[in-house]
């Protein structure tokens, strides 16, 4: 798809790392789930706002391959809160006409979690007014690997030969397929750094990072990051029109 041409527009596809919950939660003398409750219950004022900010889009990170690194206790506590944020919001999400999708690896997660997953995308698959994508069991590598499997069974079926593999067929192997590629990509928490987070899909995205924790981060401060993206200038390696 062309870029459009002009300078100051704003996003439309959000992805957000929203990172911190841990120190947000230490600084209080608490121990980390609590900074992942008060972090899941963020997520609906942002839900809420995209649509007046004029974001159709919002992928939000919530769990990474890599975090199964984490102590049992903790990775029980995030599938739990993710297991209640499901629960808990699906008729909300369906009433407001957000259409909620996962990315990620789903076949390591729990089945009852898979169930409620599957239960919640076919619930909201009518809506449109904002399409809220959650990364669960979610690696960027990972990701690319699964849709170069994809491919590769296609091949060995004969549906396709290797030539035809281009950029469009890969995209369309992927777990975004479908979705606009993000055109901002903010992370909470100071750290600069994307952990595996939607390394194709974000190859021109802007980027903001936030020393703000995860927990404070409120629908104000995503209209003020909204407003600075507006004025920059993107090129996709074209020369600058002024
Ligand atoms: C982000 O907060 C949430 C997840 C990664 C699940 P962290 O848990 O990474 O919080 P910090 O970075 O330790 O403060
Ligand atoms: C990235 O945050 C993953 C999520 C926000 C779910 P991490 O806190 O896990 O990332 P690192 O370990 O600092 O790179
Ligand atoms: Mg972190």
């Amino acid at each position: 798809m062309a870029p459009r041409d002009t300078s100051s527009y704003y996003p439309l596809h959000v992805a957000i790392i929203m990172d911190g919950n841990g120190r947000w939660a230490t600084q209080r003398g608490q121990p980390r789930l609590f900074g992942h409750r008060r972090g899941g219950e963020r997520v609906r004022e942002i839900v809420e706002a995209c649509p007046r900010l004029g974001i159709t889009h919002l992928t939000v990170y919530a769990f990474s391959t890599e975090n199964w690194k984490r102590s049992t206790e903790e990775v029980l506590g995030l599938m739990s809160l993710l297991r209640s944020y499901i629960q808990r919001e699906a008729e909300r999400l369906r009433a407001e006409g957000v259409r909620l999708r996962f990315i990620g690896d789903r076949t390591r997660l729990d089945s009852r979690l898979q169930r409620l997953m599957a239960g919640i995308e076919k619930l909201t698959a009518g809506n449109d007014r904002l399409h809220l994508t959650v990364a669960i069991n979610y690696g960027g590598r990972n990701e690319i690997v699964r849709a170069v499997r994809r491919l590769a069974r296609a091949v060995a079926r004969g549906e396709l030969r290797a030539e035809e593999i281009d950029e469009e067929a890969f995209s369309a192997r992927l777990d975004t397929a479908g979705l606009p590629d993000p055109d901002l990509v903010i992370r909470t928490s100071g750290e600069m750094r994307v952990s595996n987070y939607l390394p194709w899909q974000t190859t021109y995205a802007e980027f903001e990072f936030t020393g703000t924790l995860w927990p404070d981060f409120s629908a104000d401060e995503l209209a003020d990051i909204v407003d600075r993206f507006a004025r920059r200038e993107r090129r996709y390696g074209a020369v600058s029109a002024g």
